[in-house]
């Protein structure tokens, strides 16, 4: 049996990452999106056959077959976007789980056979799920890597459990730990994951209903309310996500903030230069307190809305506590970061000056009501920035998958063929073989 270079699929809300184990990068960002010529009208349950169709002695990789040649007629990721005018835009992931299965096959299929361009038999697949994951859907999607695309094997990892792994800066094994709390905000959820030797503590999950896609549209609304109309209304979504990226940051203070830019406005107002996306004509736009105020949303969301009130340095806290006493050290002492929506500048700063205030000051609390009795050694509060944040999720996958044991972790066709689906629903915890 050949042995080439597992594939490492991070399907996330809005991207995904795609490429081979052992590189440092993925081979192919692309929105998770696919342009149908039916506007989305299959079905959101996958094609599961009447008889189980693990049954089924053929494995034929040949989708064409399995569906009428139109099926055929689909983009997906930035050629979808592409062609948007003509065909439907689906997305199959929502607040990062899996909702369309049909679509999310066509997906897979032009990821593997269009964009990496390898044969699914040649391969083992190392795929990410969001914490939380129903089992069911780790079932349907052994049933499509298998069945659809007779890969050689799978493996399904949690995605906080990879971005643990990504945040390694040491190849000293003794320092790679897989026990810290995960931050991982995207653009659909952002989860905040206590993992303890590669074991997610489900019941202390929390997630946010603040992500990527609310910083932008709180930054297209800002835009809009001030009157910057010289953004074309098709491009207003592209153009806020862009400043958004570009230009905003987190600070320490907003009072002081905005006093900044009152009293220097030069050095802080930024125009942002865009080209009409059908004209072709340029225009410029006027960037202000939006830079601090759209990632102000995590630690202030009474700014954005009146629904969620709970600041994220809180929701780490509360984390950390409902976790059992014995890990909580280790949590609180490796906080790490992963996803897009963490990479404004200062945002790990911000977020450690916060949790650990939130920390010393329950300390301080307990000392003061034990009379002076109790004297607790300080807790030592780390969030880790670190250089493959972006898509710590997967370069985390990557890493783990071109390790010697991955192999020996995989669920193989062959366990497939005689089990069933059902051998999907658990997969071994990284470090726990040898
Ligand atoms: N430099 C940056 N600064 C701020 N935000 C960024 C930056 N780069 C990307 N983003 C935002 O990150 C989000 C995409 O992040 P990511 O790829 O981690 O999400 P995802 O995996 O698709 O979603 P999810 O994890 O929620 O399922 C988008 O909202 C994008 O605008
Ligand atoms: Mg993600």
């Amino acid at each position: 049996m050949s042995r080439l270079a597992p594939v490492v699929i991070d399907n996330g809300t809005g991207f995904t990452k795609m490429g081979f184990a052992g590189n440092n990068d993925p081979s192919f960002i692309q929105p998770t999106v696919i342009a149908t010529r039916d506007g989305g009208a299959s079905s959101s349950a996958p094609s599961v056959p009447s008889k189980p169709s693990f049954l089924n002695s053929s494995s034929s990789s040949n989708i064409a077959s399995k569906r009428g040649i139109e099926d055929l007629d689909f983009y997906i990721g930035d050629e979808a976007v592409a062609n948007s005018k003509t065909y439907a835009l689906n997305y199959p992931i929502r607040h990062g789980q899996i909702e369309n299965w049909d679509h999310m096959e066509r997906y897979w299929e032009q990821s593997i056979f269009k964009y990496l361009r390898c044969e699914p038999e040649d391969h083992s697949f190392l795929l990410t799920e969001p914490p939380l994951n129903p089992p069911e859907n780790r079932e349907n999607t052994a049933e499509i890597m298998f069945e659809s695309f007779n890969v050689q094997g799978l493996y399904i990892a949690v995605q906080a459990v990879l971005a643990l792994a990504a945040s390694w800066t040491s190849s000293k094994v003794s320092e790679q730990t897989l026990t810290g709390t995960v931050i991982d905000s995207g653009d659909g959820v952002t989860h905040v994951i206590p993992v303890a030797e590669g074991y997610v503590i489900g019941s202390s999950i929390k997630s946010v209903p603040i992500a990527g896609r609310d910083l932008t549209s709180f930054v297209q609304n800002l835009l809009r309310e001030r009157g910057e109309n010289m953004i074309p209304a098709e491009d207003s979504l592209t153009v806020a996500q862009r400043i958004k990226e570009q230009y905003s940051y987190v600070c320490p203070d907003i009072v002081k903030e905005f006093k900044k830019y009152d009293q220097e406005g030069e050095k802080y107002f930024k125009k942002y230069e865009g080209v009409h996306s059908v004209t072709g004509k340029p225009y410029t736009v006027d960037v202000g307190f939006e830079r601090f105020l759209a990632p102000e949303i995590f630690f202030n969301p009474e700014i954005a809305s009146s629904d969620y009130l709970t600041p994220l340095p809180e929701v780490v806290d509360n984390v950390v506590q409902t976790s059992p006493i014995d890990v909580r050290r280790g949590l609180y002492k490796n906080i790490v970061l992963s996803g897009g929506s963490t990479m404004f500048e200062n945002f790990g700063k911000r977020l450690q000056r916060d949790i650990k205030r939130i920390a010393d000051t329950r300390i301080k609390r307990s000392e003061v009501l034990s009379g002076g009795k109790m004297q607790s050694t300080p807790m030592e509060v780390n969030v880790i920035s670190h250089k493959k944040q972006r898509y710590a999720v997967w370069f985390g996958g990557s890493l783990l998958a071109s390790t010697g044991e991955f192999h020996s972790y995989c669920h193989t066709k062959a366990e497939y063929d005689e089990v069933g689906p059902s051998i999907a629903r658990h997969n071994r915890v990284f470090g726990t073989l040898g």
